[in-house]
């Protein structure tokens, strides 16, 4: 590719002087545009993109300096090179703190000529280069920023789909959990509504004990599955009428285990599992089936025991009504801190949980 002629602009009111300058330039290969001065000096500027300006610094309708001036406004990476008489030394000074690139005295000497203009060229591309680059660093910016945006929104989309998806499949899991529930209460029917009524409270108490969004949902869950073991007790002895053997009592207190067994196959139901093995344990160490006390018994597994009691009680069975509301609340204070855990019957009084529950 051929390589474009530099062009200079240059700035005299002595037309011997832009003649020797026309000369030496355009002989290195430069094309020369000249003017004598004025204010066509402004147009010619805004018309042309020239690579150095050349101006004089005395002139007498537009002198050098506001030249350098509007280069500097309009222009800056356009080297301007001053042309200065000896006497006027000190106002070269003063241009070169304006912005001027370099002076050459007058007379022009053709070697200094030459050696401003090569270094001002080399200025100029310089500045250029480093103005594209800056741009294209811009650029770069803008487009990383861009991606940046896109991807938030693709992601932000994704977590919104991954959101819906898991509501989707919590709610299957509650219907298919409630279903096992059901199948409890079929098989005892002394427990009619009880998996239910046990969820609602349950939750209710675990929120005032403090427990986090994540273990409320187990709760809710254990509350559900806590009586899962049923399922492989005979239903003879769960729907035995009057007092149980030894060997009954043994048999029926296995649910326990059994429903802890039926989900520890389950990964996501393992927490649930921990849960509903100790719905039976005493808080005193005397329930079943590990003798387990106080804090070892997980804290929702001693939220389900203060709410299956109370529920027990309260509710109609087949061959009794459910009892006074005095009573089963006089009977819960007894128990506390034997069978239930004092803190847990206390929350479930003192913020009458068991309203949550009626109607
Ligand atoms: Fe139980």
């Amino acid at each position: 590719m051929e390589e474009r002629k530099r062009s200079i602009f240059v700035v005299d009111d002595e037309e011997p002087i832009r003649k020797v300058l026309n000369t030496h330039l355009s002989k290195e290969g430069f094309s020369v545009i000249q003017t004598s001065g004025g204010n066509s000096v402004f147009d010619t500027l805004k018309n042309s993109a020239f690579d150095i300006v050349i101006s004089d610094i005395r002139m007498p309708e537009v002198d050098g300096i506001r030249v350098l001036e509007f280069v500097k406004e309009n222009f800056d990476t356009t080297p301007v090179v001053m042309l200065t008489g000896l006497t006027d030394v000190a106002v070269a000074v003063e241009v070169m703190k304006k912005g001027a690139f370099d002076f050459i005295m007058k007379p022009v000497k053709k070697e200094e000529l030459m050696a401003v203009v090569t270094r001002a060229l080399v200025n100029r591309d310089l500045l250029e280069r480093n103005k594209e680059l800056e741009m294209e660093n811009r650029e770069y910016q803008l487009f990383l920023e861009q991606k940046v945006r896109e991807r938030t929104r693709e992601l932000n989309s994704k977590a919104m789909e991954l959101q819906r998806a898991y509501g989707l499949l919590k709610s299957m899991n509650i219907q298919l959990i409630n279903v096992l529930a059901e199948t409890i209460e079929a098989k005892d029917r002394h427990t009619s509504g009880h998996c239910n009524r046990m969820r609602s409270l349950c939750v209710e108490l675990g929120r005032l004990a403090g427990l986090t969004p994540e273990e409320l949902e187990t709760i809710e869950y254990a509350s559900l599955l806590h009586d899962l073991g049923k399922i492989g007790i005979s239903e003879a002895v769960l729907n035995k009428e009057g007092p149980l053997t030894s060997e009954e009592c043994v048999h029926i207190k296995a649910h326990t285990e059994i429903g802890e067994k039926i989900l520890s196959g389950v990964p996501l139901m393992e927490p649930v599992a921990r849960i509903i093995v100790a719905h039976h344990e005493h808080y005193d160490g005397t329930g079943y089936p590990r003798n387990l006390a106080a804090t070892e018994i997980p804290l929702p597994a001693r939220i389900i025991a203060v709410v299956d009691l109370y529920d027990a009680m309260s509710s109609d069975r087949p061959y009794r009504k459910g009892l006074p509301l005095e009573t089963v609340l006089g009977e819960m204070r007894r128990v506390s801190g034997a069978q239930l855990d004092p803190e847990l019957v206390d929350l479930f009084l003192d913020n009458k949980v068991y309203h949550c529950n009626r109607g």
